[in-house]
């Protein structure tokens, strides 16, 4: 089946035939993106996610340090990062039985199946002089919404997720990580199996100060 979306010149727009809707501009796409938590046990074509990876490096980047990774993993090369949530949750003392641990372990090890395609979204900090590593992990952390936006659009849902394992020894280890690299979050992408959740916001305006002469 046809699942790539194209641009299409005649019309200036991006055009979806599986959806056979025209792609969401990006205010809309930013007001009507949910973290999506289930998605189905079906593939997401490597072009895709190719195509949000490509949206996420177009982020903000101070001093020009592109200080993005991503790592995709899919079928079994989710298996590391499930035996990472599994060390980290064994290292819960419970009162529990040997097969309850032994099923908590499992679970715990399968939240890593939760999706098609798991993509860890990781901060290589630049070391050069004038680099702020805090601005570093902003332009990762905007990376990560661009991909997030993109695949909305593109009819994806997905959802950024961190939890222990994002900063866990364990879990560099399981990825190989190398000294300095930060997780940002493990962002779940795939086919949504559930409706969008209603969300509500306060108003920008309820955030804002302005200050005037
Ligand atoms: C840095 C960060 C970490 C997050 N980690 C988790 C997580 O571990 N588990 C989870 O269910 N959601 C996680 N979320 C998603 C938030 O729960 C979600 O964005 C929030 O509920 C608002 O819902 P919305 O994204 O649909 O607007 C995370 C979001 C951010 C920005």
């Amino acid at each position: 089946m046809w699942r790539m979306p194209f641009f299409c010149y005649a019309v200036g727009q991006h055009v979806d035939f599986r959806k056979g809707i025209f792609l969401m501009n990006v205010e809309e796409a930013i007001r009507t993106r949910r973290s999506i938590g289930k998605v189905k046990d079906e593939p997401v074509p490597r072009e895709l996610v190719e195509r949000i990876i490509e949206a996420a490096v177009w982020a903000p980047n101070h001093f020009h340090t592109e200080p993005w990774n991503f790592m995709v993993m899919t079928g079994e090369g989710r298996r590391n990062l499930g035996r990472a949530y599994a060390e980290i949750a064994g290292e819960n003392k419970k009162e529990e039985t040997a097969e309850e641990r032994e099923e908590r372990l499992r679970r715990a090890e399968q939240n890593a199946f939760r999706s098609p395609v798991v993509i860890a979204a990781v901060c290589k900090p630049s070391d050069a002089p004038r680099v702020v590593r805090a601005e570093e992990l902003a332009a990762v952390h905007a990376a990560v919404q661009n991909l997030l936006l993109t695949a909305h659009a593109n009819g994806l849902g997905a959802i950024w997720r961190t939890g222990d394992a994002a900063y866990h020894p364990a879990t560099a280890r399981a990825l190989k990580l190398e000294p300095g690299d930060e997780v940002v979050g493990f962002i779940f992408v795939g086919y949504p199996d559930m409706e969008a959740p209603q969300r509500s916001r306060s108003p920008g305006s309820a955030k804002t100060v302005w200050l005037e002469g």
